[in-house]
């Protein structure tokens, strides 16, 4: 893999960009904040949660060779996004590390296994639900205004860019966790989906009270195309027909509601990343992308190699370029790089008025 070097040909030019970038931090950088799950999480494992991917090899292809509590063999979505805004990486909100200017980078709220409900990931001990995640972004502003003051940390997070990503996990982690699960006695799928667009609406709500205002959301990945479903719901390699259901239901109240919120707000605050598509074209022709398979994890065992979790135990494939899925349900870092390319330069099918790149742009502007 490619290890990323912002570096310039030499330590003169090493001076100079730092002490640019210094500069820049002070002056006008746009920071970033990220929420949701674990296919974002950049390691808030500081508490002793069960959800975690702070062991080896996690990070195998990661600058350090560490794990950093991403669930990817290198770096994620959110990182790659952080070279495009042309920052460093968001640090994770419980990080030591987050203080003094670092707070101005912005910061990553994210925690693996968490969904848009509360009983989203009762499996899990100790992660960040959603509704904590938001009162962690108000006392992280807090802590900013101690070092800039109120009107500067108002406009530093009005200006910066968010991204949350969650859902995958209220299907995956709740509703289809166990056959008769408490939700899918509650309700049927269209209506459960009903409801989770309804709590996710409240939560995007709070997002902009709290100042958000370019937010992008994704939509749920091709949840039961993940090799992880394969393996388990027997589908003799295809998709798993229960899941994709329910991302087709899902997905579109999804974006009609983001639609209703700009036009209730009067502008484009909320962004539509059109993950699915995203994760279908590289799961129907893996190929097309370089990829040798979609259908088998790199890291894990059994069938697929897609049993269980991703441990020092597992088999794990010595090349990681040929494999679009790192261990079960996350993609590996070359699979968020394609991801990441579609979000700042697809079409109006990926993203949702419109891309990343035309973002930039139109916000340098003002
Ligand atoms: C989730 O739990 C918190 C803390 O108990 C509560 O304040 C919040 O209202 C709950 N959210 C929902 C959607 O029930
Ligand atoms: C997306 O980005 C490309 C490249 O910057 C641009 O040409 C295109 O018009 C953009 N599309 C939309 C819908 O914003």
């Amino acid at each position: 893999m490619s290890i990323i070097s912002p570096v310039g040909s030499s330590w003169v030019n090493l001076g100079i960009v730092l002490a640019m970038r210094t500069f820049a931090l002070q002056a006008d950088a746009r920071a970033f904040f990220v929420f949701g799950d674990s296919l974002v999480d950049s390691g808030n494992n500081y508490l002793a949660t069960t959800a975690h991917a702070d062991s080896p090899p996690y990070g195998i292809d990661y600058p350090t060779h560490r794990p950093t509590g991403r669930f990817s063999n290198g770096l994620n979505i959110p990182d790659i996004l952080s070279e495009h805004i042309g920052s460093e990486p968001a640090l994770p909100n419980l990080s030591p590390e987050l203080r003094g200017q670092k707070l101005l980078v912005g910061a990553s709220f994210a925690s693996a296994g968490i969904g848009i409900l509360n009983d989203t990931g009762i499996q899990f001990l100790n992660i960040i639900r959603m509704y904590q995640q938001l009162e962690y972004f108000q006392q992280y502003q807090q802590r900013v205004q101690a070092l800039i003051r109120a009107a500067r940390t108002l406009k530093l997070v009005n200006k910066a860019l968010v991204l949350i990503t969650v859902g995958g996990n209220d299907f995956v982690n709740n509703y289809y966790l166990v056959p008769s699960s408490a939700r899918s006695c509650q309700y049927d799928l269209p209506d459960y989906v009903k409801f989770l667009i309804s709590e996710y609406r409240k939560l995007l709500m709070r997002l902009y009270e709290l100042g958000a205002r370019r937010v992008l959301v994704t939509g749920t990945g091709a949840l039961g195309c993940v090799p992880a479903e394969l393996a388990m719901r027997n589908t003799n390699g295809g998709c798993s027909a229960e899941l994709q259901r329910a991302a087709s239901l899902y997905n579109p109240q999804l974006v009609q509601m983001l639609n209703e919120l700009n036009r209730k707000i009067g502008r484009q605050v909320f962004i539509r990343i059109n993950t699915r598509q995203m994760n279908l074209d590289f799961i129907t022709h893996p190929e097309a992308y370089g990829f040798s398979t979609s259908k088998i994890a790199c890291c894990g065992q059994g069938p697929y190699n897609v049993i269980g979790l991703c441990t020092i135990f597992s088999n794990l494939c010595s090349d990681r370029e040929p494999y679009a899925f790192w261990d079960p349900f996350h993609p590996s870092e070359k699979a968020n790089r394609i991801i990441v390319d579609q979000i700042m330069t697809g079409s109006t099918d990926y993203m949702t008025p419109m891309n990343l790149s035309t973002i930039m742009t139109l916000d340098s502007r003002t």
